[in-house]
């Protein structure tokens, strides 16, 4: 599989869609209040991300932590460069989002049967039909779908590529507007990725293709950067490095954006994220869960961060 050399693509944008106050949220463990949820989105919304998922429709059965969902993007300020997602796994899911405004939906399948019916006790033939029905009444808002569990499942193990092909070919014939590879449970490798989303791109040269990459391996970056060899330019991410599917066992955070934008940014790749400002959210963010979250950079500094010399340091310099 040849790799596209780094250089050719420094001058093309790497979009980045935040997803953490979906997919970091669902599964933060305590309750966000709505106040709080909205204070933190429309901080976000002024740091020129392409894409926010704001919140889910879900059932709140499932998902107690996403239960405000109208509330909060009802009373969110809005960028009009930044498009705002929701993510809806049925029919009602979109009943509900057609109430309130949004740009897209994001419907959500596993390719995983096992896994599909422990995230929406359905098979993956109930959630195509949903689906179907989903793409018809959707009218003037874009249909975004999510193929989850696309290298791995935590319940069967490894997945086939041509599951993930077929279940994409299936979702292009049935009208989605765009395609996102969600790696749910962070079991990715780069090669791996690089691997099917070459064919992927190869396929359906027409179709924005996004990768959802959870870190919990330790991969999630570096299968950022085989995705960018491999063609890919939009990017999930989640500030703080927060999120996880509440029913894959295992599942821990996405690649954090912070650490994200730092890599494009120091490795000369277009990111339009403002990383100094999307640091001091972040700050907020772990004062409002009360608890240390994950990301390395909001942690470490960025690269050019100097630390100051000791006395000893400054005469052994001054001797040498
Ligand atoms: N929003 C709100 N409520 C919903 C809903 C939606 N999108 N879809 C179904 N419900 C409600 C029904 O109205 C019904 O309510 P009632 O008990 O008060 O009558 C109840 O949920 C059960 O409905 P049913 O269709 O039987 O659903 P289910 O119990 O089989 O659950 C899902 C199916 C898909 C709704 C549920 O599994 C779910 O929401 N999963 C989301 C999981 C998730 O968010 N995972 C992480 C993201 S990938
Ligand atoms: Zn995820």
């Amino acid at each position: 599989m040849p790799v596209m050399p780094m250089i050719e693509v420094l001058g093309e944008p790497i979009l980045i869609q935040e997803v953490g106050m979906r997919d970091g949220l669902q599964s933060a463990g305590s309750m966000v209040s709505t106040e709080d949820k909205i204070r933190l989105l429309n901080r976000l919304s002024s740091l020129r991300f392409h894409k926010i998922e704001v919140t889910s429709f879900v059932s709140p059965k499932a998902v107690p932590l996403l239960a405000d969902a109208e509330d909060v993007l009802k009373s969110i300020d809005r960028n009009p460069s930044t498009l705002y997602t929701a993510l809806i796994p049925n029919i009602r899911g979109l009943e509900r989002a057609l109430n309130t405004i949004v740009d897209e939906v994001n419907v959500v399948m596993s390719v995983s049967e096992v896994h599909n019916l422990s995230n929406f006790r359905m098979r993956c033939d109930e959630s195509i039909e949903q689906i179907i029905q989903v793409v018809r009444e959707s009218g003037h808002i874009k249909v975004n779908g999510t193929l989850a569990t696309a290298f791995g499942c935590p319940f069967t193990g490894q997945i086939d590529e041509k599951l993930v092909i077929d279940w994409a070919q299936r979702y292009i014939d049935i009208g989605i507007d765009s395609l996102t590879i969600a790696d749910t449970i962070g079991a990715a490798t780069p090669r791996q990725v690089n691997s099917l989303v070459s064919q992927l791109l190869r396929r359906f040269p027409e179709v924005e293709i996004t990768l959802h990459l959870h870190n919990t391996r330790g991969l999630g970056i570096a299968n950022v950067f085989a995705g960018i060899s491999a063609g890919i330019r939009n990017f999930d991410a989640s500030f703080g490095g927060i999120g996880g599917c509440p029913f894959a066992p295992g599942a821990t955070g996405n690649v954090c954006t912070e650490d994200l934008v730092h890599a494009l940014r120091y490795d000369d790749f277009l990111c339009e994220v403002d990383l100094e400002a999307l640091i001091t959210v972040t700050d907020e963010l772990e004062e409002i869960l009360t608890r240390p979250l994950p990301g390395l950079v909001r942690q470490s500094g960025t690269r050019d961060r100097i630390h100051p010399m000791s006395d000893n340091l400054k005469s052994l310099l001054n001797n040498s």
